[in-house]
């Protein structure tokens, strides 16, 4: 049918949260445009890479994704190749000079105007006649500050869990972080926004609710200073059909006493805590102003442990920032093994553009980089191991199903404590279930369901 040329989108998310949600925002848009979703990328008339600059690794990755969608579109001159994400709000226009068969890019601040961009292309319209070939006007849309628009279309990902962003941006300058500069200074939204958000989601049958953030925890509403993350989450809280509430990303400083007693005293807030840790070593953790010290830091632990509640605690890791001695990482190993993290995201430095730290040498070898890396997974490995088996093995715990197994066999859901635990089910994403721990791994747990009747007694 010619009307259908140019009609369906095919979006691949690399890096964070934020970006998948983005995603879920790009996605209600062309589904309004009138796309349609693709079943695969060969199948696509439209593909945009939504990409993550926070590595040099991610940031290459971009590139050679780039370089094999060029051999695509030579078999099929009308594919529409865009790039949104970090990636493209680093490099801009350059994408451009790079990969001269990218139509568009488009800014993390812009998502609003890809309909704008689709338009300038010639690619679609709405009223189904067929469209004329791409005319090769290429269209960037880049902006800093804030977004002019909110995006009411999110086409969520998944049938349980509602994304909600709470705030953009980041106000702290970790000296090796890109992120202040592909996502701007922190942007709040109103409270009574989120609050009427997350209502919404809960009225659709969403049970779980994740609110989003570059550093959530310091969120406050731009009007009422006072109203801070903490009333925020105390708000959400209180809706008590939420089964579930998760936050990403917080930083460590901004955990609070009365934040750490509302997350031990709410069960619908899931007990499991992200504390980016970096380093070990103050000495690191100052060049890095990461405004906390390794003292601070397990103190923060200890508060986290004495609540009369288990929380799951995970970290990241940096290996190799500049200066980083061999003493230096034995600190950063100390505190692993003190602080028993139950989940880490390790990654070797990599020097990032615009950051202060590009400044300075990149002085670790790469490979001490990588020895040091692979030293800290094998101790963090190790404590999962233990772990796991104290924590999990022959217990029962609430998993909601989110989706089948790698190999399809078995139901895949999550614990509060985000353990990813595979059984043998036929329940649909969604639900939750009762499931005892049979197996563990260092990185996932097995078990059984546990069937319990759903029919009460009479007397009951
Ligand atoms: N090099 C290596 N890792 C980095 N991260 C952020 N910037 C860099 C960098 N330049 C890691 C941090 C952060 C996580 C999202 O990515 O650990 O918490
Ligand atoms: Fe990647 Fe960070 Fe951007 Fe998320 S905010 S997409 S992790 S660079």
């Amino acid at each position: 049918m010619p009307g259908m040329n140019y009609r369906q989108f095919y979006i691949e998310t690399h890096g964070c949260q934020m970006n998948e949600h983005d995603t879920e925002k790009i996605r209600g848009l062309l589904l309004q445009y009138g796309f349609l979703p693709a079943s695969g990328m060969e199948d696509a008339d439209l593909i945009l890479l939504n990409t993550c600059s926070v590595r040099e690794k991610a940031s290459h990755k971009v590139f050679s994704r780039l370089g094999e969608l060029r051999i695509l579109k030579k078999g099929k001159p009308g594919l529409v190749i865009g790039v949104a994400g970090c990636v493209a709000q680093q490099e801009g226009k350059r994408i451009l000079k790079k990969a001269p068969h990218v139509d568009f890019v488009v800014g993390t601040h812009q998502y609003h105007s890809i309909p704008d961009i689709l338009d300038g292309l010639s690619l679609a319209d709405r009223a189904g006649v067929p469209p004329k070939e791409p005319s090769g006007r290429i269209r960037t849309a880049f902006a800093k500050g804030p977004s002019p628009a909110e995006i009411k279309e999110i086409e969520r990902g998944t049938p349980y869990r509602a994304n909600i962003t709470i705030m953009e941006g980041c106000n702290k300058k970790c000296s090796y972080c890109i992120v202040p500069y592909t996502r701007g200074r922190e942007m709040n939204r109103p409270a009574d926004i989120i609050l009427a958000d997350v209502r919404e989601a809960v009225d659709q049958g969403y049970s779980e609710i994740q609110l989003l953030g570059q550093t959530v925890t310091s969120y406050h509403d731009p009007t009422e200073e006072t109203f801070s993350f903490l009333s925020l989450l105390r708000e959400v809280s209180n809706e008590s059909r939420i089964r579930r509430i998760r936050f990403v990303s917080p930083h460590p400083i901004n955990f609070t006493d009365e934040l750490i007693s509302l997350i031990a005293e709410r069960e619908n807030i899931c007990n499991q805590v992200h504390l980016p840790l970096q380093s070990g070593s103050d000495k690191i953790l100052r060049k890095m102003r990461r405004l906390h010290s390794r003292e601070w830091y397990l103190d923060l632990i200890g508060k986290f442990r004495d609540n009369g509640r288990h929380i799951a605690l995970s970290t990241d890791i940096i290996t190799g920032f500049p200066g980083e001695s061999d003493q230096d990482f034995e600190e950063t190993l100390e505190v692993v093994r003190e602080a028993r993290f139950e989940q880490m995201f390790s990654f070797k430095y990599s020097v990032r553009p615009y950051t202060e730290a590009s400044e300075w040498e990149d002085s670790v070898p790469e490979e001490i980089k990588s020895e040091r890396l692979a030293r800290l997974q094998e101790l963090q490995k190790n404590i999962q191991i233990e772990e796991h088996r104290k924590l999990y093995a022959g217990k029962v715990f609430e998993v909601l199903v989110e989706g089948r197994s790698r190999d399809g066999k078995l139901a895949s859901g999550r614990t509060t404590t985000n353990k990813v635990v595979n059984f043998e089910s036929e329940e649909p994403p969604g639900a939750y279930v009762k499931v005892k721990i049979e197996k563990t791994s260092p990185n996932s747990l097995y078990g059984r369901e546990i069937i319990t009747s759903m029919v009460q007694p009479e007397w009951s």
